[in-house]
């Protein structure tokens, strides 16, 4: 199974497997980091599931919708990568791929 490194708030890092067809935002959710609120549950309408992707993964990713742009201006702590999790499926092509959960705005 392909693997996702996700770096919580206080700088540790944890590798999960993710199945087939999850979103980097729902595979974060389900193994248990309450720090990735993902309020809105996945619609593109809260932001509360910001993460900075590693740079090497980022144009991988794809393209960022206008929704999710508008979204993540609203946030303080958006930078050069960031993106909304629950807007990026997991495929096996980012196997590997890093993300650190963004800072509460
Ligand atoms: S979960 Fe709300 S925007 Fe991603």
């Amino acid at each position: 199974m392909p693997k996702l490194i996700v770096v919580n708030r206080a700088g540790e890092e944890s590798t999960i497997d993710v199945a087939d067809g999850l979103t980097v935002m729902e595979a974060i959710r389900d193994n248990g980091f309450d720090e990735l609120l993902a309020l809105c549950g996945g619609c593109c309408s809260c932001a509360t599931c910001h993460v900075q992707v590693d740079p090497a993964f980022f144009d991988k990713l794809p393209k960022i919708s206008e929704d999710e742009d508008d979204l993540l201006e609203s946030s303080d702590h958006r930078g050069q990568t960031s993106r909304l999790s629950c807007q990026i499926p997991f495929t096996s092509d980012l196997d590997g791929l890093k993300v650190t959960i963004a800072p509460e705005d």
